[in-house]
């Protein structure tokens, strides 16, 4: 379904991704691990449009992206949802027009709107009460249910989170992979997560994982732990002694 070749990305001298290949097939939950800072959102964000590539091709559904411009390459990208590492809402809005937002600015009325949201915070586990506050009042796991909430307005074939859980305590991470993998099952969708918990491994079909700008292994996620390569082999009990620390 996502068939990734020779992709290509650099900001001035520095080259993030680096002929890097992947392919995720239909319905696969894959986990995207790796050090901050290797590409992985950067990784995410050329697969949604949000960054263009230098060079190679993401052929989503058997379409070319750099064969395709305009009109042709917006419809791909609505298949993709993206739920940002830090929920991007806008705080000077109200949680149900954040959810609303893209319909809203295509000229639906809020009245019209309303049921549909209303199954959407629902099936992510969040009491309608939210609808009317604003980002601001909301505890990050909150925060992140609206992201959700969000992106699934837009009923994606694809759906990729980058770092849901990151900053939740334990116990509102294990909530969010609960509900990234009920959602995965109920909306049907093909999966990507990036992440930086361990949990991550028990609830995704597989893994992939990213260093120096390519994609070092992808496999089911439980055969990840019989990896002798030696990087593999470190990051992974280093993941499970504990949280990997941003900006190193
Ligand atoms: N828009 C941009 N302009 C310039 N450099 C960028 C841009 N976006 C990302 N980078 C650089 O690309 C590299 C990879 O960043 P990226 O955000 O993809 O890392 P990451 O693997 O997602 O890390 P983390 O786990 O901390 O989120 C970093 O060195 C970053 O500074
Ligand atoms: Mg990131």
């Amino acid at each position: 379904m996502i068939e990734i070749i020779g992709l290509k990305k650099s900001f001035g001298s520095k080259a993030v991704t680096k002929d890097l290949s992947l392919q995720v097939n239909t319905g696969e939950f894959l986990a995207i691990i790796g050090r901050s800072g290797e590409g992985k959102s950067v990784l995410l964000k050329q697969i949604v449009g949000l960054i263009n590539s230098d060079g190679g091709d993401i052929i989503i559904n058997g379409s070319h992206l750099s064969a395709l411009h305009g009109k042709d390459r917006q419809k791909i990208f609505k298949e993709c949802g993206y739920v940002f590492q830090f929920a991007a809402l806008l705080d000077s809005i109200s949680v149900f027009e954040n959810i609303a937002l893209y319909h809203l600015e295509n000229g639906i009325s809020a009245k019209e709107m309303r049921p549909l949201v209303v199954e959407k915070v629902k099936s992510v586990g969040l009491s309608l009460d939210v609808l009317d506050k604003f980002p601001d009042e909301l505890s990050g796991g909150m925060k992140k249910r609206v992201g959700l909430a969000r992106t699934l307005m837009m009923t994606p074939k694809i759906l990729i989170y980058d770092e849901p859980t990151t900053g939740l305590d334990p116990i509102t991470t294990r909530l969010i992979h609960e509900l990234m993998k009920d959602t995965h099952i109920k909306f049907n969708t093909t999966t990507i997560v990036i992440s930086h918990d361990i949990e991550i491994f028990k609830y995704a079909s597989h893994v992939a994982m990213l260093h120096e700008g390519k994609i070092i292994f992808k496999g089911e996620a439980s055969t990840i732990w019989e990896s002798t390569d030696p990087y593999i082999y470190q990051f992974i009990r280093g993941l499970a002694e504990g949280p990997i620390q941003h900006g190193t």
